[in-house]
């Protein structure tokens, strides 16, 4: 049940013309907006979305009606889920009153602390208090139509300015300790907490879906007193800095239609790349990237852009970073920059412009490292093509791309003279203590050997994403194909988040694949209502993601290190507890999904 007050703010704050127009191609014409019927074949458009009286008229097929109506006839949802959507999309908190919680309802409490304190910050940029922190931005060249475009705050110089004003509020203390908004001062007592961030331009750090999840501050003015000059959040139960890239939630769509990522290093890169209209850009949180914001690219783009400093420093990091992508099957260039400048200065100085000449620029990673080694004279001598060699082996080693890598090896074999089979047959040796060895594992270490399954929820999932293919990004926010375990089903969700409107599988995708793909094309299965499908097939397979990370905790982890594992499980087991009532569900629906009606479930 969700109350009156609810459905009707629900109303009247949904777009009615961007959420029909998800699911149908609408044109304006006047005060309203056409389209061909979604519920009839035709051939001039006859379906009408009136904006100013949020009401739909379909008059090929008579139906007609409010946004609700819409998804309950054109996806088949309840009231109670198209009413929950709508309420996602326009931000109403939709609270449905039933028995179990769901992990999202466990951490409602955390995601609302944070809005709360994300609009504190936002507030406190555009008041009276915020002169020194607007200019600062200004300065910057980020004006403040843009700082709202990012959600830009300002953590004023007090010690209790966030604390005092989350009080009034009722937020709960220990939550604010929790996601490290506050602190607590060692040596007075609990009445000694204090604002974590003080006297920053504070950047809020978005999830995949858009909600805040944490903080990133920069120091307004000059370094010292001890303070670094950005402060991150801590991670926490909603916040894990080795999963999230800073800017992904808003470049996501434009590193799709780009069909590039550029990875830079820090918030001001990413905000500064946003004002001069470069939308394609993310960034790690002060950490080196890891398998899985890799494995988080790899679901929006093949190909990433490396923009990272070029000093010596700043050469590691790209080299890891490419590595690491290269494993996740991302195609990574690196684009060098001027000494002493970064994506930001550049900006700011020559516009998207100069951006863009570096960018354009950029090298494939394996030729940017044979460049560095060909300056530094590696490939005179078979002494130092050895060592050359050496130091190309762990990106060889991490590369998945089939294709990819058969032209990593020939360049390589071709400049050190090695042969190929001599190459291959290094490569299949662990790595030696003299190459670093790469973070990237490769592909077959990374999860247990595929099993091929019949049926299940991976199945149903990549079903409904074949036949409504407005559920891909819908899925692949919650999921991506690396949670798959079946290795067509991962194959085909990967080939519908590279194409949402694939037809025919590449030719060079293995025969087991293009099966599964012809099956799940020809299969008529039932699948109302699909949202409630969809909602258990993924958070089924959410739930066995967290029982195989569990499973994953060595034994031989020091006593800080085992203290830390024990309360992720904990926290793994609560969320796992938190899913399984949908999950038991599941079972029945995906059995028989066609017994269930559109408004059947309770
Ligand atoms: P940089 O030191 O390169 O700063 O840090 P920047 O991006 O050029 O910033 P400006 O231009 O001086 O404002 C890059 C990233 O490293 C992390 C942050 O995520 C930052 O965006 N970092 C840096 C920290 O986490 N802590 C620090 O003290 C410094
Ligand atoms: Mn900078």
């Amino acid at each position: 049940m969700i109350s009156d007050r609810v459905v009707e703010e629900v109303r009247a704050r949904a777009d009615i013309v961007g959420i029909i127009g998800e699911f149908v191609r609408l044109k304006k014409a006047g005060k309203e907006f056409k389209g061909l019927s979604p519920f009839k074949e035709e051939r001039t458009p006859s379906f009408c979305v009136v904006p100013s009286k949020a009401f739909f008229h379909d008059f090929s097929s008579g139906e007609s009606g409010d946004v609700f109506k819409f998804l309950m006839k054109h996806q088949g949802m309840s009231f109670v889920e198209a009413v929950k959507f709508v309420g996602a999309k326009s931000g109403v908190e939709v609270r449905e009153e039933r028995r179990g919680r769901s992990r999202d309802e466990l951490l409602r409490p955390h995601y609302e602390a944070l809005a709360f304190a994300a609009a504190f910050f936002r507030e406190r940029l555009e008041a009276e208090g915020g002169k020194a922190a607007r200019e600062y931005l200004q300065g910057r060249g980020i004006g403040m139509e843009v700082a709202e475009r990012y959600g830009l705050g300002h953590a004023p110089d007090g010690w209790q300015a966030f604390r005092e004003a989350a009080a009034v509020h009722g937020i709960d203390e220990g939550l604010l300790f929790e996601l490290g908004l506050l602190k607590r001062s060692e040596k007075a007592g609990a009445a000694s907490a204090y604002d974590a961030f003080r006297n920053r331009i504070v950047f809020p750090i978005h999830s995949i879906a858009g909600r805040v999840t944490g903080f990133g501050g920069r120091l307004l003015g000059k370094e010292g007193r001890g303070a670094p000059k950005y402060l991150n959040s801590p991670d926490s139960p909603v916040f894990h800095k080795g999963e999230i890239l800073y800017g992904l939630d808003k470049a996501k769509n434009h590193v799709r239609r780009e069909g590039c990522v550029l990875v830079a290093e820090g918030f001001m890169d990413v905000v500064s790349l946003g004002a001069v209209g470069i939308l394609n850009a993310a960034a790690p949180l002060g950490t080196s990237l890891t398998d899985a914001h890799a494995a988080l690219l790899a679901r929006y783009s093949k190909e990433a852009r490396l923009l990272f400093d070029s000093d010596s420093a700043g050469l590691r990091a790209t080299f890891r970073a490419a590595d690491v992508l290269l494993a996740s099957g991302v195609h990574p260039s690196v684009a060098t920059l001027p000494d002493g400048e970064d994506p930001d200065s550049v900006a700011r100085s020559g516009g998207a412009k100069a951006v863009m000449k570096f960018v354009s620029q950029a090298v494939d990673v394996l030729d940017r490292k044979v460049a560095i080694l060909e300056e530094r004279d590696y490939f005179s001598s078979i002494e130092k093509k050895r060592n050359a060699l050496d130091r190309l082996l762990p990106t060889l080693r991490a590369v998945r791309d089939p294709a990819l890598r058969d032209m990593y090896l020939a360049k390589v074999s071709e400049l050190t003279g090695v042969e190929r089979a001599t190459l291959d047959a290094e490569l299949r040796k662990e790595p030696d203590g003299l190459t670093a060895p790469s973070r990237a594992q490769p592909p077959s270490r990374r999860r247990p050997a595929p099993r091929f399954h019949g049926r299940g929820p991976e199945r149903t999932l990549v079903q409904l994403l074949l036949r409504d293919r407005t559920w891909i990004d819908r899925a692949a926010e919650k999921i991506g194909p690396a949670d798959l375990e079946d290795r067509a089903c991962r194959a085909i969700f990967q080939a519908l988040i590279d194409d949402p409107e694939i037809k025919i599988l590449p030719a060079e995708t293995a025969p087991e694949t293009v099966r599964r793909f012809e099956d799940l094309m020809a299969d008529r299965e039932d699948l109302a209502p699909a949202s409630r499908i969809f909602d258990d097939v993924v958070s089924r397979i959410q739930a066995r993601e967290i029982e195989r990370r569990n499973l994953d905790v060595p034994g031989d982890a020091d006593e800080a290190e085992k203290a830390r594992l024990a309360q992720e499980k904990e926290e793994l087991v609560k969320q796992k507890n938190a899913l399984r009532p949908d999950w038991s569900k599941t079972a029945r629906w995906i059995g028989a999904p066609a017994r269930r009606d559109a408004q059947g479930a309770p």
